[in-house]
This record gives C-alpha cells, sequence and structure tokens, in this order.
C-alpha cells in the first residue's frame, strides 16, 4: 500500500470516548504497520484544558487499553506526533488559534499543509466548525488539500440533512467532504465487492432468477451503554439502518461498476437507493416492526431495560429494535423481498447477510431426507467469525438417499 501524502490529522472531540477507544488506537495501528506518511501529527482540539503532555499521556493510556502494543519504542515515537489545543469550539474567534497552531506545527520539518478535520462531536457542531474554519481560510486548497470528515448522524431527516449539505457546500467542495461509515472500513464489507465481481461462479445467480429473498442482520447483545443521551434522539433505524445497513444493502444489490473508481461505484450505489420502492403508511404497519429492549437478565446478571437506561425518558418510544422488508423496483431484483433487522439487547452477536437462493423446481428427496431442503444458502458473516458459507444438501453416504444440509465454510481466521 502507498504512504499517504504528508499531512495533519485535526480532531474536534479530542477529548471524547470516539478518539480514545477508535480513533487514536487505530491511527497508532497506521503506525505500527509503517503506513503513516513521513511527516505526520495529530492535533487534538477540544474544549477541556489540557496540555500536550496530558494528552499524549492520556492517549497511550488508551491506545495500551484498546489496542495493540508489541513495542513501547515505537509508542513513544508515536506519542511525539500528538498535540493538543483547547479552544470553545462554538466561539469563531478561537478558530485563529487552530490555524497558528497548524502553520506551527507544519513549520520546519513538519507536515506540508494538508489537513483533515475530523469532526467527532455532537451533530449540533458539524455546520459550525467547517464554517469557522473557512473563515480562517482553512477550507482553501491553494497550499495543500483540505478534507472534512463528518460522522453520523448527517441529520435528522431528509430536510436537516439536505440543510447541512447545502450549508457545507456554500464553502467545501463536495470532494473535500466525506461522510464517514465505519461499516466500509471492515474486511468483510470490502470483501463483498471482491466475492461478487472476482468470481465468475456467484454473479451469474445474483438475481431474481435465482435468489428468493436477501436477509441483512445486525444483532448486538450489547445495550445502549452509557450513550442514552445520543440513542434516545437516534433510534434504532437512524443509528444503523440508514447507514450501515443501507451500505450493506447496496454493496449486495448493486450492479458491477464499470471500474473501481469511487464515483463509479458510488453511481452504482445510488441507483440501488432509486430503485427501492417508497413505503405507503400502509406498507410501514405491514413491513416494519420496531421494538425497545425489557429489563432481563443474562447469564445470570440483571441488565436494564431501555427505558431505565441513564438519560431515557421512561416513557421512551424510541426504537433499539427494527425490522423491515424492502424491494428494489429494478431489473435484477423486481419481486425479491430484501429484510433488513437491527437491535440491541438480542441473545446473540451477529451480523450477516444471507442470500437465500430458490429451492430446486421438483424436490425429489424431502420425504425421505426428513429435512426441509427449501434453499441453498450464502451466507456472508460480517463479524465475528468473519468468513463466507455456503450451504446445500448432500447425500448421507449409506444405504437410501438421505440428504443432510452441509456447508462449505471459509472462516479469515483460518
Ligand atoms: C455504531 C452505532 O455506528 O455502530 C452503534 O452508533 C453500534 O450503536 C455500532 O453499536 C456497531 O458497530 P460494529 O462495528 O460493532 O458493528
Amino acid at each position: 500500500m502507498k504512504k499517504p501524502e504528508n499531512l495533519i490529522l485535526v480532531i474536534f472531540g479530542a477529548s471524547g470516548d470516539l478518539t480514545k477507544r477508535k480513533l487514536i488506537p487505530e491511527v497508532y495501528e497506521l503506525h505500527r504497520q509503517n503506513l503513516l506518511p513521513e511527516k505526520f501529527a495529530v492535533l487534538g482540539v477540544s474544549r477541556t484544558k489540557m496540555t500536550d503532555n496530558e494528552f499524549q499521556d492520556k492517549l497511550v493510556g488508551s491506545i495500551k487499553t484498546f489496542g495493540e502494543v508489541t513495542d513501547e519504542s515505537d509508542l513513544n515515537e508515536f506519542k511525539r506526533k500528538l498535540f493538543y489545543l483547547s479552544i470553545d469550539v462554538a466561539s469563531p474567534g478561537d478558530y485563529s488559534k487552530v490555524k497558528s497552531r497548524l502553520l506551527e506545527l507544519g513549520s520546519d520539518s513538519g507536515p506540508e499543509k494538508n489537513y483533515i478535520f475530523y469532526l467527532s462531536t455532537p451533530p449540533s457542531l458539524y455546520d459550525t466548525i467547517p464554517h469557522f474554519l473557512a473563515g480562517q481560510g482553512l477550507n482553501s486548497q491553494k497550499e495543500g488539500w483540505k478534507r472534512l470528515v463528518i460522522e453520523k448522524p448527517f441529520g435528522y431527516d431528509y430536510q436537516s440533512a439536505h440543510q447541512l449539505n447545502n450549508s457545507l457546500l456554500t464553502e467545501w467542495q463536495e470532494d473535500q467532504i466525506y461522510r464517514i461509515d465505519h461499516y466500509l472500513g471492515k474486511e468483510t464489507v470490502q470483501n463483498l465487492l471482491v466475492t461478487r465481481f472476482s468470481n465468475g461462479i456467484f454473479e451469474p445467480l445474483w438475481n431474481r432468477n435465482y435468489v428468493h429473498h436477501v436477509e441483512i442482520t445486525n444483532a448486538e447483545n450489547l445495550g445502549i451503554e452509557s450513550r442514552g443521551g445520543y440513542y434516545e434522539g437516534t433510534g434504532a433505524l437512524r443509528d444503523m439502518v440508514q447507514n450501515h445497513l443501507l451500505q450493506l444493502l447496496a454493496l449486495v444489490a448493486m450492479e458491477p461498476p464499470s471500474s473501481f473508481d469511487s464515483n463509479a461505484v458510488r453511481n452504482e450505489k445510488l441507483k440501488v437507493f432509486q430503485s427501492l420502492r417508497p413505503l405507503s403508511e400502509t406498507d410501514i404497519y405491514t413491513n416494519i416492526i420496531r421494538g425497545q429492549y425489557l429489563a432481563s437478565t443474562i447469564k445470570g446478571e440483571k441488565a436494564k431495560g431501555y427505558r431505565d437506561e441513564a438519560n431515557v425518558i421512561n416513557c421512551s418510544k424510541t426504537e433499539t429494535y427494527v425490522a423491515m422488508k424492502f424491494f428494489i423496483d429494478n431489473w435484477r431484483w423486481s419481486g425479491v423481498p430484501f429484510y433488513i433487522r437491527t437491535g440491541k439487547r438480542l441473545p446473540i452477536r451477529v451480523t450477516e447477510i444471507v442470500i437465500y437462493f430458490n429451492p430446486s423446481p421438483h424436490i425429489l428427496f424431502t420425504k425421505e431426507s426428513g429435512m426441509d431442503m427449501a434453499s441453498n444458502q450464502l451466507i456472508i458473516r460480517i463479524q465475528p467469525d468473519e468468513g463466507i458459507l455456503l450451504k446445500f444438501g448432500m447425500k448421507v453416504p449409506g444405504a437410501g438417499f438421505k440428504v443432510q444440509e452441509v456447508g462449505m465454510d471459509f472462516h479469515y481466521s483460518q
């Protein structure tokens, strides 16, 4: 893999949970794999007062907890790339400090003026921060490129997402804006494209003539943890479906792109979304189920119900589970139902896509087999136990024609 150009990664919301649990441990992982640019720095920006040293020590602690450290001296080298700036992000005047700190970090032998601004902040700041950065000319690509990474939720509904988009696009170019979806970084999700488009055997079957239905499941056994404040205003549909699960749906349903280029892939995904059959008011009752987890006992331990979680109102109607049936009205998928479901505090943790193929047109062995050989299945396991499983019927060796379902199973771990 080619190393990226020199750059500074500016993280807004640097004292928050995402920075410590995910962002910095992963950036350290890039360092460990020697995939960071020659000249690289992280500038953490938040309201909390902290010195560079305090920030570095705090993040070294999180890397040890949430990341993998094999060499302390390597970690020390990485630590020296971390810097911190405390500002009031809601105050435009404070952004001159961001600019001068960036210039300071970029001087001498530091990185050039390529900046990634990662907004790991409450959504209410998603248009404020880019606007104030632009006020300092930090959107200008005259010297070096500038990119914005925006976390979800991108707007609350169609209208607010449009507003946010329009507001960003007044000062930033579309190709500077990255609306991040961490599912696209998952090995198995990336592998979906490879499975479909680098093999000759799957694609001919990948359509309404052979596929009976498709199921996309994300089951989590954890509850909302300490995220009541966020989740209560979001719910499963906005937290998981409109982003992660629709990305999976698009990867399963899209046409082969003409090249492996971001625009070509994006255009094919867009066509899938444009073909989703809109749900009428009656469809909402027949095609969607919403639910909420109740208090329970799991392996002897008491678990709270959703309404008892901190920062959740006791008559909350926010869904923690949603299951939906979709149709994609295009040539390939006409009449094939797609089922999507996701929920918190379910019995197991699994994310998977199951393609159910049509049964054989005339079933010879059902009576004898004693099992329902209704359908071959291709199961793409996103997590855990990443892999792919193809299920089909085989004769049980010996007299008679007993049929048993068996699997051809590939595990990434092997
Ligand atoms: C996040 C959601 O985007 O994805 C969480 O906000 C959810 O609620 C998480 O738990 C699931 O991600 P993963 O990678 O564990 O499947």
